[in-house]
């Protein structure tokens, strides 16, 4: 397609789409949900299938995505209409950029709750609430929480409010000042917890409930959610790293790019999982507690170690922001196209996506109190959503991304757009994408969903 450009701005180097990629992957799903799932299926032998679909699969569909992205330079429905049109291909393909509108919103409906989470936290542990809490308190805490509708409104509406300060600035002003603040914090905090866990006598247990792989604990619904994993963390199948290629300046290579990315999300995880997982052992807490698990765990240590109050409020704004950069990326791809299509400013498009999710979280705030026996399939509101999302939406949108970019693009096209040279990498990752990443998808949703 001949080189286009993008209303909405460039990212203006190479590092910023790093950073602004590595934000929207780094987020609630490795601090948060990766620990809880781990602790729930069993430790090492997870971690061992969401590291090889990472790999396998989400690394070369990542490719594919930011791909796309930066051959249309429009939002994801846009790109994918104006691709298929220029490959002369059935227009509906463009179905991969409404489905993942759809994923989107969804995502972001319970993604902004969980991160009220976060703000809530961040304000009763500056309080010093939790000074000094044995367990028992602070899973009480994390209840009472839990239990009240209106608190976690209000956050949840904060939340969304911050989400939408941003993405209504755009991409310079808004998303590339916030990202550029907000991730080296991360990482410096988190080094500093990892050295504060490594002297915890549960470190060694936390490693090793981690990475020593013990097949039999493994279940067939555990291989799904590794999967749906993979595609959750690294923000794949909806369009949210698609929008931000589409802001990706045109001399940067994608391969490497990508793989960093990669790289960044999955150190990140792994660091969070030995942090949470030296405090549950060492204070004989529960792995499998579920989505509590980091809301009831890191108090106990805060509680206990120096200057906790302190740095366990840096923590959890630590954990906000990791949030907060990747909701913009939920948002920035519907926004795109409102501001695109529908003629909107990018202030209005904003308010009106914020809404609707907004209206969505509020099936999530009910299933954890008055509406927590309200089930579909055997789950509650917010797990229908999360099981939806994260394990049939996010895979099913990468397996066609990877069958639209291996088997309906032409090869010539893709080899330019990619800009990888024609040597081992670029063959590598083609059969990854031919054949790995779309056979692998399919075995596992067929698997899971029968
Ligand atoms: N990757 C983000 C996280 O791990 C969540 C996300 C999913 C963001 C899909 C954008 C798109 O928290």
């Amino acid at each position: 397609m001949a080189e286009q450009s993008s209303i909405h701005g460039l990212w203006r180097s190479r590092w910023l789409f790093i950073l602004a990629a590595a934000g929207s992957a780094v987020g609630l799903g490795n601090i948060w949900k990766f620990p809880y799932i781990t602790g729930e299926n069993g430790g090492g032998a997870f971690v061992l299938v969401y590291l090889l679909c990472i790999a396998l699969i989400g690394v070369p569909v990542m490719i594919a995505e930011v791909l796309l992205g930066r051959t249309g330079r429009q939002s994801p429905i846009n790109t994918m209409t104006a691709i298929a049109k220029d490959q002369q291909v059935n227009p509906a393909w463009a179905g991969i950029g409404w489905m993942g509108a759809l994923s989107g919103f969804l995502i972001l409906s319970f993604y902004s709750v969980i991160a009220g989470w976060a703000l809530n936290y961040v304000c009763t542990t500056a309080m010093g609430v939790l000074d000094g809490v044995s367990a028992a308190q602070s899973g009480e805490t994390f209840s009472a929480l839990l239990a009240s509708p209106l608190t976690l409104l209000f956050w949840h509406s904060a939340f969304m409010l911050l989400t939408l300060a941003i993405v209504s600035r755009g991409v310079n002003k808004g998303l590339e000042s916030a990202i550029k603040l907000l991730m080296p914090m991360l990482f410096a905090l988190l080094a500093l917890l990892l050295a504060y866990a490594f002297t915890l006598e549960g470190f060694w247990q936390g490693f090793d409930f981690l990475f020593s792989f013990d097949l039999n604990k493994l279940s067939s619904d555990g291989v799904i959610v590794a999967l749906g994993h993979a595609f959750f963390t690294l923000s794949l199948g909806l369009g949210a790293i698609m929008a931000y290629g589409a802001y990706m300046p045109a001399n940067v290579s994608i391969g490497k790019t990508v793989l960093l990315v990669g790289l960044l999300d999955t150190l990140v995880a792994l660091v969070a999982g030995l942090i949470i997982f030296a405090i549950v052992f060492s204070n004989g807490l529960e792995p499998s507690a579920g989505p509590g698990l980091l809301f009831q765990t890191l108090p106990v240590a805060f509680g206990q170690m120096p200057f906790g109050t302190l740095v366990g409020s840096l923590f959890f704004i630590l954990v906000a922001f990791a949030a907060w950069s990747s909701s913009i990326s939920l948002a920035e791809p519907v926004v795109a196209w409102a501001v695109e299509s529908l003629g909107m400013s990018r202030m209005r498009a904003a308010i009106v996506v914020g809404l609707v999710a907004w209206v969505l979280g509020l099936g999530t705030i009910l299933s954890f109190n008055l509406w927590s026996d309200v089930t579909l399939f055997g789950k509650t509101i917010f797990a229908t959503l999360d099981f939806l999302t994260a394990n049939i939406l996010l895979p099913l949108g990468g397996l066609l991304i990877a069958v639209f970019v291996g088997w309906r693009m032409k090869a010539s096209d893709v080899q330019t757009e990619a800009d990888m040279g024609s040597g081992v990498l670029y063959a590598l990752w083609r059969v990854t994408l031919r054949y790995i990443a779309p056979l692998g998808i399919a075995f596992v949703l067929y698997n899971g969903l029968k």
